[in-house]
């Protein structure tokens, strides 16, 4: 993907510090996109971003929370220094409890948790950047998906409800923007602190996120139609 202009590519990729966000940052700066990052830990995002760096691509790290509306302008702003909103991958999860636990115990405040930071923060992103990325040649957005939204697993209930409504937030997108592309992409199993702080007796080998980053290259560079993807399946059909 490249621009008109000729001027590269932005993404905007929340939870980026570590995990698949920044497998796939380091991918994309690997790709020539230039890319706006965000984490909570300012620690972790900094040394993600020199990594991200040392690909050649312009990089703007921005520590905050995605549930904050003001830092998600901030981040469209970053994006828009560099030219533009291309992409906006929201890739940053919260559980609702860790380790999991079954619907009867599972604090509300976790279900409110898991809606503010999986689906409504999204929805809070994608509005904030959706006048440039209607701009883009090329605008998509990539919403992170779990089989957890359409399997009913014991103890993933609040966290795979609030990824069911991102993915029919994701549809609904795709029907009313129609000129964009908008992927809900289920990475499957990786092996990251996010499943472990899930499942923590879990230590069952998993792929490393690294090793599901070409799905979404794939996605990027084939453009299907926007839908629901499971990134497993799209690496079987390589
Ligand atoms: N791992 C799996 O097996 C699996 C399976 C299916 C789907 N997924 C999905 O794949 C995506 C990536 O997961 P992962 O396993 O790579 O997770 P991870 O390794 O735990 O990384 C999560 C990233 O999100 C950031 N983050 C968390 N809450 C945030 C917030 N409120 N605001 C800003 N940043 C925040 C984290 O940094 P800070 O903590 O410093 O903020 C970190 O950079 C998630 O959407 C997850 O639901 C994962």
């Amino acid at each position: 993907m490249t621009r008109e202009t000729g001027v590269m590519p932005v993404a905007i990729i929340t939870g980026a510090s570590k995990g698949l966000g920044r497998a796939l940052a380091e991918a994309l700066a690997g790709r020539g996109w230039d890319l706006v990052l965000d984490a909570r830990g300012g620690r972790a995002l900094a040394e993600a971003a020199r990594a991200v760096a040392g690909y050649g691509a312009r990089v703007e790290a921005l520590p905050g929370d995605v549930t904050d509306a003001g830092h998600r302008a901030a981040l469209v702003r970053a994006a828009r220094g560099f030219g533009g909103v291309d992409l906006v991958v929201h890739n940053a999860s919260a559980l609702g409890a860790e380790p999991l636990r079954r619907l009867a115990e599972l604090p509300l405040e976790g279900l409110r948790r898991a809606l503010e930071v999986n689906t409504v923060a999204a929805l809070g992103l994608v509005r904030e950047a959706l006048p440039w990325l209607r701009g883009s040649a090329e605008g998509t957005v990539i919403t992170l998906s779990s089989d957890a939204a359409e399997e009913a697993y014991e103890t993933w209930g609040g966290y795979g409800a609030s990824k069911a409504a991102l993915d029919q937030l994701a549809a609904v997108l795709a029907v009313e923007e129609p000129w964009l592309r908008v992927w809900a992409v289920d990475p499957g199993d990786m092996a990251t602190d996010l499943y472990a702080a899930a499942v923590p007796e879990d230590d069952s080998p998993r792929p490393a996120p690294a090793d599901v980053v070409p799905a979404f290259v794939r996605l990027l560079d084939e453009r299907p139609a926007s839908g629901r993807y499971s990134a497993p399946s799209l690496l079987e059909a390589r």
